[in-house]
């Protein structure tokens, strides 16, 4: 299937529409990966110009739902077992473990979860302590085929490449006979997972406040200022001094004012300024 023209005018107000509804930025450095993208599923839906494919995202009855087909072919959902890990370890060693042991039961919220395998890291490190049944785990993402995916527990090899924790591995991981990896299944149920647009305000607040976020690794996608919108909800989604982790390259220094960073045990945490 050829790619379907996306003119300059065209690319800008589709681009924007998307930067606006999704948070995904396209520059015109990316414009022939956009244009591929677009044109794959618009010509899939019956389109034969991605300005009428823009008239229909934007204003068709159905649209909506529309756009939201399209996000699942936008959406890059590379992720894999204990990413990151020093991070993760530090916010359990550091900060989950005593709060624990000071009686509260906290809020961790994975936002941008992808196919679970972050959420689902931090609960066997949990469980591995007995911690995981005094803590809440709700794991988000845009993409109900990720959501899905991460709920059947079953992972390909890539979902294990690196493995710094192999006791967990071991532990919580379990080798099937067609190449793939299952997850004990009591650790996909004691997460609570959802689909939910960090771009969309009310749909986060439903989700209550949380004492630690992790957001890691989508951020990236985003423009400067959409990731200070997103930063402003993520905020109003902690309590004071809640905890932000965010991906390796993803450094918040140059975003003043909700979060200061802090080194725990060789991980750079962010936590939420008072009142912020
Ligand atoms: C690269 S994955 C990161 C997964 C995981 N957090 C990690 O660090 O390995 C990025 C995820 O962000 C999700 N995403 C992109 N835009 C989003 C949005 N506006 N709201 C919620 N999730 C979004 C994608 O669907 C994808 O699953």
């Amino acid at each position: 299937m050829n790619s379907l023209e996306l003119s300059p005018p065209v690319f800008s107000i589709l681009s924007s529409y998307i930067e606006e509804k999704v948070g995904i930025t396209y520059s015109h450095r990316d414009k022939e990966l956009l244009q591929d993208k677009l044109s794959s599923r618009a010509q899939e839906v019956g389109f034969a110009s991605l300005l009428d494919y823009y008239y229909f995202l934007r204003y068709d009855l159905n649209g909506e739902k529309e756009l939201t087909e399209l996000t699942e072919t936008l959406v890059v959902n590379e992720t894999y077992f204990f990413r990151e890990w020093p991070a993760i370890q530090s916010l359990v060693d550091n900060f989950i473990e005593p709060w624990c042991a000071s009686g509260r039961r906290p809020r961790i919220w994975s936002a941008a979860c992808a196919t679970g395998e972050e959420p689902l890291s931090l609960a066997m490190l949990l469980d591995d302590r007995n911690l995981l049944d005094k803590v809440e785990i709700v794991a988000t993402d845009i993409s109900s085929r990720v959501l899905a995916k991460a709920q059947s527990g079953k992972f390909g090899k890539r979902a294990v490449r690196n493995i710094p924790a192999p006791h967990l591995f071991e532990k919580y991981l379990t080798a099937n006979s067609d190449g793939h990896f299952q997850v004990k299944p009591d650790l996909c149920s004691k997460i609570k997972w959802e689909k939910k647009n960090l771009m969309t305000e009310i749909e986060l607040m439903q989700l209550g406040s949380f004492d630690a976020i992790l957001c890691r690794n989508v951020l990236i996608y985003f423009s400067d200022q959409v990731v200070r919108a997103v930063l402003d909800r993520l905020s109003r989604s902690l309590i004071n001094d809640g905890i932000l982790l965010v991906g390796v390259s993803e450094s918040l220094l140059r975003y003043s004012g909700h979060f200061v960073g802090e080194e725990h045990g060789g991980a750079f945490i962010y936590r939420k300024v008072r009142n912020s």
